[in-house]
């Protein structure tokens, strides 16, 4: 079944962006004189110097990569202004709402002139090019406005996902050295209310009492309207300074290489890293994917659900529709609130043609009974995009044959935060699609396998073979470093196989050159889309006073992918009469320290964990045994206490 092909239908295919053809002659154009294809390629863009470097760089030594460094250019000018002369009154962004009648409709010349308005209001306040402003919102337009405004005057933007808690605010803030945050009194989500603002209040104590914050104001949007406790000389009102202030600005104009963004994400150690954006290259990669990979036209309402305060948001619902002077749909809520089939409802309601979403509403979605999804029609839809973790065949295959009724391509995308935006995936109309494949790097993309003893794969970027993925060769997308630790970044990416960029996915190649991403390799779990380090978790669960020692694992799940499992060693050992309160109590903890999206679904004290002779947890050995696959644990031989195993064996059994 997974090796069926779905060629997709000939009026797509005839018209689309890059057909079969094109794609081999980008492909052999990229390889072969790269320079001259990239130099190409950002012709895309509107620069106010065009670069006439191409640049990239190797990835030994430093890794200081570098692209179209001679060129200057603004990102929101390339989002705004370039539409305003013939395409000001197209619709830049719908807002629909929670509620039902909840909808926004704006322009580009609006959304320009409130996008000129904020930059002012922030160059007004004192923020300054190369300044980090974050931004801790719901999904509402305001927080398009601020990453753009931030873009139009060279402000870095430190988007903050809204689920995070206080503390996960205060780590992005010390981190990035934040002088401005943008927050809402309020936000909603499935008809409950986030106290935004009150959040961001006990974020910023966290580091007054730590001996200093660097956010010197904040400003508040009126979201909900709900009353909030403003500090007289840092608080501010979002309305009416934006409503005072001049709707023009001038657009600084930026080197390619300075920064963008900033974006907070986990890895297998230590704390969320930030990975850094600069302006060319990323907004160049996010504009060029967005047309070939959903074969983009001007004025198609594009919906990609992600929520802005991760990388896909950024791409996919900012920069990479609206550079291309496409309609971006922006969703407030939630997939099934106030009931099933409120997803459908949208699509049908706004006429979206390209829908991008996760494997996990997918599988949610799936689930509901097929009268749902019969009560719309859907047949505004023309490409179907899936993103953020691995598609099992089932949930591909009634996405494409029911959601998209057999005649949308699905272009399943495989990419990272580090990676800007998207790497492999289908073309439509140039590429046939295998249910549960990425299939083939786009144009001047060279990935490669490497063995698990480290060595790259006879043959490595043809024929079949299974490895870890790396990129040989750099692309304009690519996160330039990790803010304040280029070391961090370095060691991260590159140490592992010397001369390539490892992503620390899992792959399989067949013998069509398609690509299967079988998932992490590292400690990271994959949660409903969401990056997860297991170090993270474990240092959430370790400041509380009760616990020792823990050690987080990712265990599949139907829906999720994938969830978290917490193993926890109790101070003093035990755990006896009060266990399973104290159980939750640890899992409200690790609520309270990240965010609820990274609360474990199980959370459970054992009297000890396997380890190595030498200390370390062996997680490969908890994962077999939280499956249940204890009898093939393999080469347990450097355990340092083999009869730990039956102990687990045996918790986990009650
Ligand atoms: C996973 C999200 C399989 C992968 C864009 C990667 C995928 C991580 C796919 C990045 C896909 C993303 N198939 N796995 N199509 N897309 N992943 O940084 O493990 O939030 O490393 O970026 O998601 O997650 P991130």
């Amino acid at each position: 079944m997974t090796d069926e092909m779905f060629h997709v239908k000939p009026d797509l295919a005839a018209s689309a962006h890059v057909n079969a053809q094109r794609h081999g002659l980008m492909t052999n154009h990229a390889l072969n004189e790269p320079d001259s294809f990239w130099l190409e390629q950002a012709r895309r863009l509107d620069w106010f110097r065009m670069p006439t470097l191409a640049g990239g760089g190797g990835f030994e030594g430093e890794v200081r990569l570098s692209w179209f460094s001679d060129g200057t250019l603004n990102a929101s000018v390339n989002c705004l202004d370039r539409h305003l002369p013939e395409n000001g009154d197209r619709i830049a962004l719908i807002w629909q709402g929670e509620a039902e009648d909840d909808v926004r409709h704006v322009s580009f010349r609006a959304l320009h002139a409130e996008v000129c308005r904020l930059a002012n209001v922030l160059k007004g306040l004192g923020v300054r090019r190369g300044d980090r402003v974050a931004t801790y919102l719901p999904m509402v337009v305001e927080g398009v406005v601020a990453m753009l405004a931030c873009a139009r005057i060279g402000a870095v933007h430190v988007v903050m996902f809204a689920g995070f808690s206080a503390a996960g605010v205060a780590n992005r803030l010390r981190d990035s050295g934040a002088v401005l945050l943008l927050t809402a009194d309020e936000g909603r989500r499935g008809g409950k209310r986030i106290a935004l603002k009150a959040l961001a209040d006990e974020a910023l104590a966290i580091l007054e009492t730590e001996g200093g914050s660097p956010v010197r104001q904040v400003l508040v949007v009126p979201v909900i309207g709900t009353p909030v406790p403003m500090r007289a000389g840092r608080d501010l009102d979002y309305a009416r300074l934006v409503g005072e202030a001049e709707p023009d600005c001038a657009p600084e104009e930026m080197g390619a290489e300075d920064p963008l963004l900033i974006l907070y994400t986990s890895g297998s150690t230590g704390a969320p890293k930030g990975l850094l954006h600069t302006t060319g290259g990323y907004l160049l990669w996010a504009s060029l994917t967005q047309e070939i990979v959903f074969d983009h036209r001007p004025g198609d309402v594009f919906w990609c659900t992600a929520d802005l305060g991760w990388v896909t948001g950024h791409s996919y619902v900012v920069y990479g529709p609206l550079s291309n002077g496409g309609t971006s749909l922006l969703f407030e809520g939630t997939p099934s609130w106030p009931e099933p089939g409120r997803w459908w409802r949208v699509i049908d309601k706004h006429r979206v043609r390209g829908f991008y979403t996760a494997p996990t509403a997918i599988r949610s979605l799936m689930r509901e009974p097929s009268s749902v999804l019969a009560a719309s029609s859907r047949d505004s839809l023309r490409v179907l995009g899936s993103v953020g973790e691995p598609i099992n065949p089932e949930a591909w295959l009634w996405f494409h044959e029911e959601v998209g009724g057999g005649r949308c391509p699905l272009v399943d995308s495989w990419w990272q935060t580090e990676t800007g935006g998207i790497m492999i995936a289908p073309l439509p109309g140039a590429v046939a699609q295998k249910p549960g494949s990425a299939t083939l790097p786009l144009p001047g993309v060279c990935p490669v396998l490497v063995g698990h003893d480290g060595t790259v794969l006879e043959g490595a970027t043809q024929g079949e073979a299974e490895g870890r993925l790396c990129i040989a060769r750099s692309w304009p997308g690519q996160a330039r470093t990790v803010w304040g630790d280029h070391a961090r970044y370095v060691q991260t990416y590159f140490s592992t196989y010397p001369g390539l960029y490892f992503s620390g996915d899992g792959a399989r190649r067949d013998s069509d050159g398609y690509y299967w991403i079988t998932g992490r390799v590292d400690d990271v779990v994959n949660v409903s889309g969401h990056r997860i380090g297991s170090a993270e978790v474990e240092a959430a669960i370790g400041s509380h006073e009760a616990v020792a020692e823990s050690a987080v694992i990712g265990v599949p799940h139907a829906v999720k992918g994938q969830s978290l499992m917490a193993f926890v060693i109790l101070r003093g050992g035990g755990g006896g009469e009060a266990g399973p309160a104290l159980e939750a109590g640890i899992a409200r903890h690790v609520g309270h320290m990240l965010g609820r999206y990274a609360v474990p679904d199980r959370v459970l004290l054992v009297p000890d964990l396997p380890k190595t002779r030498s200390g370390k947890i062996m997680r490969r050995i908890l994962r077999k045994v939280a499956t249940g696959e204890h009898e093939q644990l393999g080469d347990v031989s450097t355990l340092a206490d083999p009869t730990v195993v039956d102990a687990l064996v045996a918790r986990l059994g009650q």
